[in-house]
């Protein structure tokens, strides 16, 4: 065990660039906004300083319109693409155009929680900015339902989950011009996304980038609007912790019990009555990817109670024996190793066993356990195959390390 811990702590030692934390070296070589927030909840065990530091470089990212960029390209490295030529963005800091879940939100707050004397100032600096990120949310990403949609599958962090299907399958990209993959350098491509896949990733950027990043260009005629419940349920959850944890330092929370009402009631709509289970679905046609994926776990982090989920969660686990698979094992579009469509994901795991426990399901303490074993047979990588365990993607992976030593370990 201390062993362990000494790997996971030198991990993230290693994969410190200087205020932030890259998520793998090679793969990964820059600030992403997730994997960040995660990087911060494995410093508060051993640096609580260093852990607000991270989340106060990621918002040093932040725009003018209230969004955080999923990627902070601090220094340039040339074994990443897109890299910030192919985005074209002009924030404080070179970034890219989208974002990703809000899960800083939420990780703020406990790092607040951790040491409320040291953390109380930090937190406040950081309020506004927070809350102007969530209020971004509420008038750029929400649909007609009322749900919170992405407007690329790297927006949602499940890059190539079936969730996106669907709105994949209307973008023609015979336009998208010649460019070269990077990661598939690093990682097997058999788990990484198709081909087919990246030439929508870039063909997507290219038409934001035409429209410089305006968001409302961007919302006309848009062809990728998926309503998420990633992104949804994680911003409900930042959005509590926010005012619980703005009420009691007094700080201004006016609006946010009412945007909070709101998240609540646009959840409803992620409701898929035909499958029984939280779902995603094009905001464009109203079609449903009918896809049970780890994301649609996420309602308990959300504070939703959710009990139906709990038999669908205890169905995937006995299917798949190594944690939360990204797509249910028994999904004809299920495919063990290939990144979000079958591999499970230690973060997910956190959150869902966590949200499971807040829930009182005993099943989130399975979750933990299941994580705990995976990680302890195969290291910390960037995933696993649900079925065998085997490790996949990159290695040393930050938030796995982080994942442990906040929570699985
Ligand atoms: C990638 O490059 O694969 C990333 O997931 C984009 O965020």
């Amino acid at each position: 065990q201390s062993d362990r811990n000494e790997a996971a702590r030198a991990i993230l030692i290693a994969n410190d660039r200087g205020g932030y934390t890259v998520p793998t070296a090679g793969l990964y070589p820059y600030q992403w906004n997730w994997d960040s927030a995660f990087a911060s909840l494995g410093f508060a065990e051993f640096d609580i300083s260093r852990a607000w530091q991270e989340i106060e470089t990621l918002f040093s990212g932040q725009w003018d319109s209230g969004m955080v960029p999923h990627i902070l390209f601090h220094k340039p490295d040339p074994g990443y693409f897109p890299g910030p030529d192919v985005w074209g963005c002009a924030g404080p800091i070179p970034s890219s155009g989208i974002t990703q879940p809000p899960v800083a939100l939420s990780f703020a707050t406990r790092l607040l929680r951790a040491d409320p004397e040291f953390g109380k100032d930090r937190f406040a600096a950081l309020f506004s900015k927070m809350r102007a990120w969530g209020e971004w949310f509420l008038k750029w990403r929400r649909d007609e339902k009322g749900a919170i949609f992405v407007v690329h599958p790297w927006e949602s962090g499940r890059d190539n989950a079936p969730d996106w299907d669907d709105a994949m399958s209307g973008i023609d990209p015979q336009d998208v011009g010649f460019y070269e993959r990077r990661d598939t350098q690093h990682v097997d491509a058999s788990m990484r996304p198709t081909k087919y896949d990246y030439d929508r990733y870039i063909w997507l950027v290219q038409r934001a980038k035409r429209l410089g990043w305006d968001d409302a260009a961007m919302a006309e005629d848009n062809p990728f609007r998926v309503a998420d419940p990633t992104m949804h349920f994680i911003l409900l959850r930042g959005m509590r912790d926010l005012l619980a944890a703005g009420e009691e330092l007094g700080l201004d929370t006016d609006g946010l019990a009412g945007q909070i009402a709101e998240l609540e009631a646009g959840a409803e709509s992620l409701w898929n009555p035909g499958m029984g289970f939280y779902d995603s679905y094009n905001c464009n046609n109203g079609i449903w990817s009918n896809a049970l994926t780890n994301a649609s776990f996420l309602c308990w982090f959300a504070g939703l109670s959710s009990p139906h989920m709990e038999t669908h969660l205890q169905r995937v686990l006995d299917a798949a024996p190594y944690g939360v698979p990204s797509l249910a094992p028994f999904d004809p579009r299920f495919d063990a190793k290939r990144y979000w469509r079958g591999p499970t994901w230690g973060m997910m795991n956190m959150m869902i066993g966590e949200g499971a426990t807040e829930q009182g399901f005993a099943l989130g303490e399975e979750v933990r356990k299941r994580t705990r074993e995976v990680i302890s047979k195969y290291g910390f990588v960037e995933y696993f195959d649900p079925m065998t365990g085997e490790a996949a993607g990159g290695k040393a992976f930050t938030w796995t390390a982080a994942v442990w030593l906040a929570w699985a370990g």
